[in-house]
């Protein structure tokens, strides 16, 4: 039985303007000054919910939207237009300060530590930072001591607050942001390739650890990665993405075993190690196309062994199949893949 939705995206749109100034923008056509706006269509109309609990991954190309897709979810981007909505509210239009009770509930890791730790704060400081900031009637000493508790249970020493994030290693850093993320209580986390900068013998540790945190904290996790292998061990869903659109979200084993998208089936019969069976090997050709002239029709209508013209017009949606994969295809639709 599934657990009740925490968090819900409808038709989230995450657009960037880099038209640039007013001179950037104006240009002579046929004798008139003409202004052009130049739109990255890094997510597009994507919707899917999390449940309590679970965790979703969106993998897909570098350049597919999962970042702006995952800060958009943490309201780091304010989305264009969709809705995004934590058990049942609307967060997607808050204030600042009505958003703030649903930023303790909501945490991101990123994918560099180094990057996202501040190098002159002593790592305890950094810890007790946002404790202090959502609990106010919280002394200096009962702050320290959360810390403390957090960074034994991500496996850092407590004795080792006083140190400064580069007297640590990419694996350790990696754990005081987890803590840091940790320390505020959340129920949410949106993990953007958060072992990807870390040395291979250091990613299965940070792994365990998300996944020991998951059990022992109830967690939901949003995460982001390119390494499908990683994906399979860790996510009870999958969501692919192609050029900010989601084409197909299954269940994990189903994904890897049976995908139907005609781009989820490329991406995986890629790797060898993982390679699906039960479906013909996909060869894609061509470049991914840029975002800013999104393709009509399907967006991977230029790229996809079997587009046929009806590709080209209409958007495909996303249906649910009787397995409970969703995909966005017309031809999986009609039958003729
Ligand atoms: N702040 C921004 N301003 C303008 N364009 C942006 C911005 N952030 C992302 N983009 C563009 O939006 C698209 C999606 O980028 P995004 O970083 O979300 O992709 P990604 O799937 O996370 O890629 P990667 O796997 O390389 O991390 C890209 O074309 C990118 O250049
Ligand atoms: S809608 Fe058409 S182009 Fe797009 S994936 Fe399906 S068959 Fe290919
Ligand atoms: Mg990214």
């Amino acid at each position: 039985m599934k657990t009740p939705v925490l968090v819900e995206l409808h038709n989230v749109v995450k657009h960037f303007d880099i038209s640039g100034g007013f001179l950037d923008r104006i240009s002579w056509r046929n004798g008139k000054l003409t202004q052009r706006r130049t739109i990255v269509h890094a997510v597009n109309n994507v919707s899917f919910s999390i449940h309590e609990g679970e965790t979703v991954s969106v993998v897909g190309e570098s350049g597919c939207g999962k970042s702006t897709l995952a800060r958009t979810v943490m309201r780091l981007y304010p989305p264009n237009s969709g809705e995004i909505r934590y058990r049942g509210e609307r967060i997607d239009n808050l204030s600042r300060n009505r958003m703030r009770p649903y930023r303790t509930k909501m945490q991101m890791v990123f994918q560099d530590p180094y990057a996202s730790l501040n190098p002159r704060m002593r790592i305890r400081d950094t810890i007790t930072e946002p404790i202090l900031f959502h609990n106010p009637h919280l002394s200096a000493h009962e702050a320290a001591q959360r810390a403390a508790e957090v960074m034994e249970q991500v496996g850092v020493n407590p004795d080792w607050g006083d140190r400064f994030p580069h007297e640590f290693s990419g694996g350790q850093r990696q754990r005081v942001s987890i803590a840091r993320a940790l320390a505020v209580d959340p129920e949410f986390i949106v993990a953007d390739e958060p072992i990807a900068a870390l040395d291979v013998s250091i990613q299965a540790q940070i792994l365990n650890l998300l996944m020991d945190l998951q059990e022992q904290r109830g967690l939901t996790y949003l995460f982001i990665s390119h390494d499908l292998s990683v994906v399979r061990h860790i996510s009870n869903r999958v969501a692919v993405m192609y050029l900010g659109c989601l084409c197909e979200l299954a269940d994990a084993e189903e994904i890897f075993q049976a995908p139907r998208h005609p781009y989820t089936q490329a991406l995986i019969s890629a790797i060898p190690k993982i390679g699906a069976t039960g479906f013909s090997h996909v060869k894609l050709t061509g470049d991914v196309p840029t975002p800013i002239h999104l393709p009509s029709g399907c967006v991977f209508h230029g790229r996809c062994p079997h587009a046929r013209e009806r590709c080209r017009q209409d958007i495909p949606r996303l249906h649910a199949l009787p397995s409970g994969t969703h995909v966005a295809c017309h031809g999986v639709e009609e039958g003729w893949i």
